[in-house]
């Protein structure tokens, strides 16, 4: 059924594929920019693959004017900020995120800094609070599961007051995301896993969380078919191109998807397992992904017994009665946990993840107090979470 109203917009232009990452420089004279930062961590240069992406500039006439290679796992204010002075140092006019989720939300705050010309973030936290155009922004990312390259969203956190600061704007989305399987060629098999499990969570909680709508459906479906053929080919032959490439799209798809819709209790109870536990996570969303549906089963069965034909395929989908397909979708995905626990070791229960059970109630608290829990499809209270979190565990 449609919703009555509903609003879509994706205006990233995506180059994705073979040599994607040499139409870099043209993209850059495109938006009329010649002289990027690069934002970037040290796991990227580790891997060769800074060295890599900076050889596609040496026949362009493009100018990196700096690099900062230093960005940490969470993006932090004071990060934003010193890289905002060097991007004004070094007179950049573009900037160019070549990394994860990490390095892209860092790179959206940079860009609000320096747009705006303000350096306290804190002024544009929450729905809608940029206002200025932002600087030619191109993200490459390396990691397939985030889907930051195309969403409106930069988490940043504010470590002296302890909280993660949510950004969201249409603004913030950037101009190209280049989606090149060669820079996912080197990812570790666990990280492969979890950022697909991440992915395959967007995909599942757009497309039946409360404002989904036909264009999120129809990008969720792609990117769940996407992931059923190619995360366990991902994960167990790390140098398998098209299997890399295949999950770039399918968590790009999903990052449209879920950017269009929202998330929902997975991402709720995952980010407080984050906050209190230190959970990784898409490590979180893959232990959380199977109980939290079960919850929510009662109420959307109907969706999740559709989502049985792009999770499992056609043979499976055929082949369950229909009142057994919401069953099935949930048995799917937790068996889908298990073989990539068999592959590299990802863990499937909380216990394996360094929660303990004493951490259940502020794990509980704070996850009611998250905004992903709003558009959850049915209505929790904390003892509903706390049941959630001891199947899990
Ligand atoms: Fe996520």
């Amino acid at each position: 059924m449609l919703p009555e109203y509903y609003e879509f917009y994706n205006p990233v232009k995506i180059n994705a594929g073979r040599e994607a990452l040499e139409t870099i420089p043209y993209e850059l004279k495109l938006l009329c920019a010649e002289r990027p930062i690069i934002i970037t961590d040290k796991g990227i240069v580790k891997a060769g693959l800074l060295k890599f992406f900076l050889e596609g500039f040496k026949d362009s006439n493009i100018t990196i004017g700096a690099i900062y290679d230093d960005t940490p796992p969470d993006s932090s204010l004071e990060t934003v900020n010193e890289i905002a002075e060097i991007y004004n140092k070094n007179k950049c006019d573009s900037i160019i995120a070549l990394g994860g989720g990490s390095a892209i939300d860092t790179a959206k705050g940079v860009n609000i800094v320096i747009s705006e010309g303000d350096n306290d973030l804190r002024k544009f936290m929450g729905a809608d609070r940029v206002t200025k155009p932002q600087q030619p922004f191109i993200v490459v990312p390396t990691t397939a599961g985030t889907g930051s390259e195309v969403t409106l969203v930069a988490v940043i956190a504010d470590k002296k007051n302890n909280i993660k600061m949510p950004f969201t704007s249409n603004l913030l989305l950037p101009k190209v995301a280049v989606l090149d399987p060669r820079m996912t060629l080197t990812l570790p098999s666990k990280i492969t896993a979890t950022t697909g499990m991440d992915a395959l969570t967007h995909a599942v909680e757009a497309y039946t969380c409360l404002q989904k709508n036909p264009m999120s459906d129809a990008y969720a479906l792609a990117a769940i078919n996407l992931i059923r053929k190619n995360l366990i080919r991902a994960t167990r032959k790390g140098n398998d191109r098209k299997a890399r490439f295949a999950m770039a799209n399918a968590s790009m798809m999903a990052g449209v998807a879920f950017s269009n819709s929202m998330v929902g209790a997975v991402h709720a109870i995952g980010h407080a397992c984050g906050a209190v536990a230190h959970v990784h996570h898409g490590n979180a969303m893959a232990i959380l992904l199977p109980y939290v549906m079960k919850f929510n089963s009662d109420k959307i069965g109907n969706l999740y017994a559709k989502l049985l034909l792009s999770l499992a395929g056609d043979d499976v989908y055929a082949s369950t009665p229909k009142a057994k397909r919401t069953r099935k979708s949930i048995e799917t995905v937790l068996l889908f946990n298990h073989r990539l626990n068999k592959i590299c070791g990802m863990p499937v229960k909380l216990k394996d993840a360094n929660v303990y059970e004493y951490q259940f109630e502020s794990i509980a608290d704070k996850a009611l107090n998250d905004g992903a829990l709003l558009p959850n499809p049915k209505e929790l209270n904390k003892q509903q979470i706390i049941e959630i979190l001891k199947e899990a565990f």
